[in-house]
């Protein structure tokens, strides 16, 4: 790992090269994922294509991400999208899969809607069968509800909305990233990647040959999975006490449920070391995952930990101390960047290795949308890396696409169904 010595702190981003190689190693991954061979992407076929924009008709959608669980009421019309209703409460806490479902069957009947078909955008590993038959592989982002993983989660679903006494019945079943990429391509023919950059990391593509119906596919790669990458000691350190160790090592070097802690580890180990004194140390950094990624960025836009710190009753730290730690929190916001790129730059480059098209990549999720410089970098180091070709790139900020994508996807189920 770089550990600066003369400024005394590690050091967190990757060189051109180093992207480059992970892009390489990215796109190898994915051929050997795609062939049924051994690899860290899983690369899970979604059994949708991208739509063609004559999807019409008002459906229910349910978002069950990693923090919030939500229900909305979505028209479509023509390549145009409206979210008329929705509910939205924070993911309980809940002891088993007919709560944690019931839960979410609540907020379906909570919508004043018309509308009886249902897309469930379910933003975790699941080994789809058809559009409609989804088994969880496997929970991410620390979610322990038992009695889940190995399932069918929209006949969960189903079952509580029918025990509610709900009419609706869900048509539809995917990934955010799968939502995401639906809401692009619904009125930009050229969309044909998106990533996912909030509390969990993942990507998915248009493959233009599917292995199972040789005819265009979306794939959710599960990138959060991707693990040919080069580690520092708190990565390792994070990876070691995480409920899972050894999965997800890309999504824990890059997304938001995790940056946080980062943060806190290299705090916690500066502070063992001396090289960071004064705070009440132990009281704000030494329960694991005290620290949020929200609070990193703060301090990053602030340029300082002191208002965060006066905040919380703490006295301040000097100026060399601030100095010491907001350019590791910087750091460690953009390496995620640049990990998002490298996965973008390598999935580019199995799709169109010559840039011969255009390409435009939808990107949703917290860190691309708010934190301050991480947009920037994605760009920045895509347009590095490609050159004079970076023009056939463009990213777009696709907002609410596991919400209105999960509409799109019901309207594509019922077109089928007819
Ligand atoms: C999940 C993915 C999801 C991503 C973003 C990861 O933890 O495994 O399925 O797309 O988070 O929400």
């Amino acid at each position: 790992m770089a550990y600066n010595a003369r400024i005394r702190r590690p050091e967190f981003l990757l060189s051109l090269e180093q992207v480059n190689s992970i892009a390489g190693a990215f796109g190898r991954e994915m051929a050997e994922g795609l062939a049924g061979r051994d690899s860290s992407l899983k690369m899970l076929p979604s059994f949708l294509t991208v739509p063609d924009g004559t999807e019409q008709g008002r459906f229910i959608a349910v978002d069950f991400g990693g923090s919030y669980i939500r229900a909305l009421d979505v028209q479509l019309d023509q390549g145009k999208a409206g979210i008329l209703g929705y509910q939205k409460k924070a993911l309980p806490a809940a002891g088993s899969a007919s709560e944690l479902f019931g839960f979410a069957a609540g907020l379906v009947a909570g919508l004043v809607s018309p509308g009886s078909y249902l897309g469930h955008t379910f933003s975790f590993p699941c080994r789809q069968v058809d559009v409609n038959t989804a088994y969880l592989l496997t929970w991410t982002k620390e979610i322990t509800t038992p009695g889940v993983e190995g399932q069918d989660i929209n006949r969960l679903l189903h079952r509580e909305l029918a025990a509610q006494g709900s009419p609706v019945r869900p048509v539809a079943i995917l990934n955010d990233t799968v939502g995401t990429l639906l809401t692009a391509a619904y009125n930009d023919p050229h969309a044909d990647i998106a990533v996912i950059c909030g509390t969990g990391h993942n990507a998915c593509y248009l493959e233009p040959c599917s292995p199972i119906t040789g005819r265009p596919m979306i794939i959710n790669m599960e990138s959060g999975n991707f693990n040919k990458l080069p580690y520092t000691v708190f990565d390792e350190q994070l990876d070691a006490a995480s409920d899972k160790p050894g999965r997800q090592r890309l999504e824990k070097m890059a997304a938001g449920g995790y940056l946080g802690e980062l943060a806190r580890l290299v705090i916690v180990e500066l502070m063992a070391q001396k090289i960071l004194q004064g705070a009440d140390g132990l009281t704000l950094f030494g329960r694991p995952y005290s620290l949020t990624t929200a609070d990193i960025a703060g301090w990053v836009a602030q340029g300082s930990v002191n208002p965060w710190l006066g905040e919380r009753g703490q006295a301040a730290w000097s100026e060399e101390q601030s100095r010491l730690i907001v350019p590791v929190c910087r750091e460690i916001m953009l390496r995620s960047a640049q990990l998002a790129a490298a996965a973008i730059l390598g999935t580019i480059k199995h799709l169109d290795p010559g840039l011969a098209r255009e390409h435009t990549i939808a990107i949703d999720g917290s860190l691309y949308e708010k934190a301050a410089g991480y947009a920037g970098e994605v760009e920045r180091t895509i347009s590095a890396s490609l050159g004079e070709k970076a023009g056939q790139v463009k990213l777009k900020l696709v907002k609410d696409g596991s919400g209105i994508g999960a509409a799109i996807a019901a309207a594509i189920a019922c077109k089928e169904e007819v």
